[in-house]
């Protein structure tokens, strides 16, 4: 019990709280705990992206864009710093749907055709995943292993020479588990000639996340998450020098070169899934994100992240009608659970009213994962690493609230 609160002492005390929360001008209004939804920025990040679209204003967007080219392409830099990837390998996008689905369709994809699929797949998944099934093309979900996590053993004897993709998520989107994507790549690389598609949308930013280790051929992700940037960016990782490749659906003159009238070359790398026209304020602010988390480094933010969440989950756990959803031997930020009689819904609301910024995991959200174990869902908080101790009491203080009442007869 001793050694446990010297490490969670130690793990918090990876951050300097005190010095990130006053470089945060939104954390003193609310309590925010919906990081998984959208986390507010630093001010650095703020302040630059409002000024970017000042500029823009008195200066013309094109002249403004040329003149900051390298403040704009900082997040290429940072971003493969963060994933362990050359920058040519990164794309800009709009969020991690676009750039998941910009994966998926670059794959060749045939009627007879095996994808396998983790069951934390996120809506946008499987979406795509339904259309390919109406294309008659076999989708089949990989079972979760007894901790909730996809299983790796049921994966390996699932692959054949007919499984020409293999889909998993990192973090699900509808509760805390981590899953084991680095063992899953190397199974899928070791048994398969699959490309390897990872969803890290909710581990990007409080979460090391090494596409190198998890031998994926793509990865996506969003930048208004754990990432703390603003909203509309998203970042798509694409291995160099995967052969066989389809073009993108969706091009413009900057990913493909119109070089005749007949003949269009695409570029042969990631940026081959950019448009030209997006947010260049969004971006500029994305890249300064992803210095502020490089420089507090992944492995602080992570370990902070961590003993948050399972102080969180276990304070959660003693107040009376709370019983916490979350699976899995590894568990991140995210922290589910629900409270005895009440609706999820009715639970954040009561928790916005009282001001704490909280979510819902809702099945529609993850019909995979959930349909069975939570189709009504689950309260969901997600802390990151400026939250407080103080901050978790409060909150759990508002959800005792609501604990069913002792009326006696
Ligand atoms: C696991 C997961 N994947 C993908 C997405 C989609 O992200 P975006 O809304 O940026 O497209 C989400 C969004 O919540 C998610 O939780």
């Amino acid at each position: 019990m001793q050694d446990h609160h010297i490490d969670e002492d130690a793990a918090l005390a990876r951050i300097d709280v005190d010095r990130v929360r006053a470089e945060t001008a939104g954390l003193d209004r609310r309590i925010h705990v919906n990081n998984a939804g959208a986390s507010p920025p630093p001010d650095v990040v703020l302040e630059a992206t409002i000024d970017y679209l000042r500029i823009e204003a008195l200066e013309g967007g094109y002249e403004t864009a040329a003149a900051k080219l390298d403040e704009l392409d900082r997040v290429y830099g940072e971003a493969s710093k963060m994933l362990h990837c050359s920058e040519h390998e990164v794309a800009f996008q709009q969020n991690a749907t676009q750039a998941w689905w910009a994966g998926f369709n670059a794959v060749p994809l045939r009627a007879g055709d095996r994808i396998l699929a983790s069951t934390a797949e996120y809506v946008s998944s499987g979406i795509a995943m339904n259309q390919a099934v109406e294309r008659g093309i076999e989708v089949e979900l990989i079972p979760d292993d007894e901790h909730g996590q996809t299983s790796v053993a049921a994966l390996v004897d699932m692959l054949d020479e007919r499984v020409k993709l293999v889909c998993a998520t990192h973090v699900p989107t509808s509760g805390g588990l981590i899953n084991p994507v680095e063992q899953i790549g190397v199974a899928v690389k070791q048994g398969s000639d699959a490309f390897f598609l990872v969803d890290v949308c909710q581990s990007f930013g409080q979460l090391p996340v090494d596409v190198e280790a998890m031998k994926a051929d793509f990865a996506a992700m969003t930048g208004r998450k754990f990432c703390r940037a603003p909203r509309g960016t998203g970042l798509l990782y694409q291995r160099d020098g995967l052969s066989g490749l389809k073009a993108p659906a969706v091009s413009d003159g900057w990913g493909s070169a119109w070089a005749a009238p007949w003949s269009v070359v695409p570029k042969s790398d990631a940026r081959v899934h950019e448009l030209f026209e997006y947010s260049f304020a969004a971006k500029l602010g994305f890249g300064l994100a992803l210095e502020y988390a490089n420089e507090l480094g992944l492995d602080n933010i992570a370990a902070r992240v961590g003993a948050l969440a399972s102080r969180l989950r276990t304070q959660l756990a003693s107040i009376r009608g709370v019983a916490i959803a979350d699976q899995g031997e590894h568990k991140s930020g995210i922290v589910t659970f629900t409270v005895d009689g009440l609706a999820a819904i009715d639970v954040k609301d009561h928790l916005t009213a009282r001001g704490v910024n909280a979510s819902v995991a809702q099945a529609v959200a993850s019909q995979f994962a959930m349909a069975e174990r939570g189709p009504d869902g689950f309260v969901r908080l997600s802390v990151h690493y400026f939250n407080t101790v103080d901050e978790l009491d409060r909150v759990c203080a508002v959800v005792a609230e609501l604990q069913p009442s002792t009326t006696l007869n």
